[in-house]
């Protein structure tokens, strides 16, 4: 049977035509991952694959077999959060919260390729991330402080 890395854990994917936001969702129960649009065009449903952003409502989990899943239930270890989780408290990066897994998934996206983006490497990289509250401005400043953190070192 398929299975992939889920988190670091190995999971079985009894149905590879399964979709891939659904499976985390319903068959895992990691609801961190949001269902917006369902059509890719909002990116709450960003997920990383093998430490690359992908929108999880547009693919199956059988495309995704054999890698490895990481969704924003992930992202902490020994109790800390990542330093994209915490640079979004620190600029209360968030209104109502619902978009902002899929932004933190990207950033560390791009943070995993790039430790010191420009401030357009960042828009660009968010560019298909939407907020329906409109705080784009405190998570372009949350992903700079992040950057810098990790820049630094901090873990
Ligand atoms: S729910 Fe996947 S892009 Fe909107
Ligand atoms: S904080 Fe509400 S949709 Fe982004």
């Amino acid at each position: 049977m398929a299975s992939i890395k889920v988190n670091g854990t190995e999971t079985e994917v009894p149905d590879p035509s399964r979709n891939l936001l659904s499976f985390l969702r319903y068959d895992l129960g990691l609801t961190g991952t949001k269902y917006g649009c369902g059509e890719g065009l909002c990116g709450a449903c960003t997920v990383l694959v093998d430490g690359r952003p992908l929108k999880a409502c547009m693919t199956t989990a059988g495309a995704v077999a054999g890698g490895s899943v990481t969704t924003i239930e992930g992202l902490a270890s020994d109790g800390r959060l990542h330093p994209v989780q915490q640079a979004f408290v620190e600029e209360s990066a968030m209104q109502c919260g619902y978009c902002i897994p899929g932004f933190i998934m990207s950033a560390v996206g791009l943070l995993n390729r790039d430790r010191s983006p420009s401030r357009e490497q960042i828009r660009e990289a968010l560019a298909e991330n939407m907020c329906r509250c409109g705080t784009y401005q405190r998570i372009q400043r949350a992903v700079e402080r992040a950057a810098a953190t990790i820049s630094r070192g901090v873990k």
